[in-house]
């Protein structure tokens, strides 16, 4: 039994590639938080189905969201990446859930809200309204102490709280309450077009989102194109500057530089200089995981088997903890 604090986190398979964004803003610190915990880290595919999918894309997106995470540093040996769907625990408990959450409760996730306001009320679906319950059984399966997560989950984390804490009274400690951790928002990442707004797979145009499976040759094109200003120093200021600006946080990020750091080491250096500087950065980091991505979406019985693999050590965790459930609120076992 390990010792270390047990680590939850999940991620939706929603793009073909993760864009620098997810990089810093996730995958590096869960890649960091592996040593330190014991980490389990899953691709969300039900919650994918919370908005419409393309059946086909999204098992395609599933697999390169898997081949992309071993790519970047997430260890299927060390730690368990497996995929929500292949552990039935996950729906089953959060239905459990659903029946000891408060309509008005669900109502109140500013998630939803917004969610819901840009589909329409009536196009939104229950899925969509449930999104948290099945996250909070995410999380509860596994005994979870930490979930690192955006500061936008906070509220799902809060409620994940709230059914911890009211199963266990209701029914005997049965769950783990868990922590969120916040992950370093200082690191936020905008787009290179259009540096005021946050870089998104959504954007009108592609030319300012540095994908991870992107050709080396087309990322440093994407950066050396980035827009800056009229002024030719090199300084960090969101409001003044927000193109030179996001293009040090890059750095920063990429090289472990302090963005003062950088600050001086640019100095009397122009922009051509630090936009160099950062597409070497980041094709140097970005090229040998884009090709082991690619080797693993090319073996994808490989893959599968990984994923077989963490699946099952998963549910190892997973079923007996639902069984207590099952049990501890009057459900008569099968056998
Ligand atoms: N809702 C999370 C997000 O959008 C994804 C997620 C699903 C998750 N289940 C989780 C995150 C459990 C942490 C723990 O980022």
């Amino acid at each position: 039994m390990s010792t270390k604090p047990r680590l939850f986190s999940g991620m939706q398979p929603s793009a073909d590639s993760l864009q620098i964004g997810n990089y810093i803003g996730a995958l590096l610190q869960w890649k960091e938080m592996q040593s330190t915990n014991d980490a389990i880290f899953c691709v969300v595919d039900l919650h994918a189905l919370t908005v419409p999918q393309d059946p086909a894309l999204l098992r395609e997106q599933t697999r390169r969201t898997v081949a992309q995470y071993i790519a970047a540093g997430i260890d299927p040996e060390r730690s368990i990446l497996f995929i929500q769907s292949h552990v039935p625990a996950h729906p089953e408990l959060a239905w459990i859930l659903n029946t000891l959450t408060g309509f008005g409760e669900a109502s109140r996730m500013t998630q939803f809200k917004d969610k819901a306001a840009k589909q329409g009320t009536d196009a939104a679906s229950v899925g969509l309204f449930a999104y948290p319950t099945l996250m909070a059984a995410d999380i509860l399966l596994y005994d979870t102490n930490v979930v690192p997560v955006g500061d936008d989950q906070k509220q799902h984390i809060e409620l994940t709280r709230d059914l911890a804490n009211r199963f266990n009274s209701r029914f005997g400690t049965t769950f783990v309450v868990p922590e969120p951790v916040i992950l370093k928002a200082t690191a936020r990442i905008y787009d290179l077009q259009n540096p005021e707004a946050k870089m998104s797979k959504s954007a009108a145009s592609d030319s300012g989102v540095v994908w991870m499976l992107d050709e080396p040759s087309k990322t440093a094109k994407k950066i050396k194109a980035a827009v800056t200003d009229d002024d030719r120093v090199v300084r960090f200021d969101r409001a003044a500057k927000p193109g030179v600006s996001n293009l040090l946080t890059i750095l920063s990020a990429f090289t472990s530089t302090p963005v003062a750091d950088l600050e001086a080491s640019f100095e009397g250096r122009g922009y051509g200089d630090l936009k160099s500087t950062v597409a070497d950065a980041v094709v140097a980091t970005f090229e040998p995981i884009r090709s082991r991505a690619l080797e693993l979406l090319a073996d994808p019985a490989e893959l599968d088997r990984i994923l077989a693999t963490n699946a099952d050590r998963a549910e190892a965790i997973a079923q007996p903890k639902l069984d207590e459930v099952y049990d501890r609120i009057g459900l008569l076992p099968r056998r």
